[in-house]
């Protein structure tokens, strides 16, 4: 018994050293790939459902339920990768020169990708619609103020 507490205990402990060195890249280029390959699943999955909300493709609950699962998760990803010193990609500078206010467009993103699980969730279309919009709107938002015009 006293054994098996000992193995729990330095699993635990490697999967705290796993976290806490996991979130370092070793050069900033890696951070930028690491990022916007996030961005691009989150295109991905945020995208597909936008005939849906235009009702150009017929509404399913299911679905959409399992995908903004997903997507909840891969929301989750790209912070890290706007680590410090891996200014370039297509940010702007003001990430790092305002990481206030990129925190906040991020939390406001977060809080948007609640209320979408919610909607989604409630299996209710004109829920789902609203939700998706108001998330569309924040990714703008931060896109708008931090993310480099093509
Ligand atoms: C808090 C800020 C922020 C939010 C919120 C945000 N993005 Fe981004 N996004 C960025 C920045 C900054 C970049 C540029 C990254 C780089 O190249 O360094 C980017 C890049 C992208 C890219 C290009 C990825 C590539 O292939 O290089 C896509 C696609 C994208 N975002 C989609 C989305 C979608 C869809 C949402 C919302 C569902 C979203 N983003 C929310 C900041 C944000």
């Amino acid at each position: 018994m006293k054994k098996k507490i000992a193995v729990l205990a330095s699993a635990a402990m490697l999967t705290l050293a796993a976290t806490s060195s996991m979130a370092q890249f070793a050069k900033g280029e890696d951070a930028i790939k690491y990022r916007e390959s996030a961005m691009a699943l989150i295109g991905s999955h945020f995208g597909r459902m936008a005939p849906v909300a235009k009702k150009e493709v017929p509404y399913n609950a299911e679905q959409i339920k399992a995908n903004v699962a997903v997507l909840s998760v891969l929301a989750q990803l790209p912070w890290a990768g706007f680590a410090p010193g891996s200014e370039g990609g297509e940010s702007k500078d003001d990430v790092w020169l305002d990481p206030e206010g990129f925190k906040q467009a991020e939390d406001d993103f977060l809080a948007a990708m609640d209320k979408l699980t919610v909607a989604a969730d409630s299996g209710d279309f004109d829920a789902f619609r609203v939700a998706f919009g108001n998330t569309g709107k924040s990714c703008k938002s931060c896109h708008d103020a931090y993310r480099k015009e093509k």
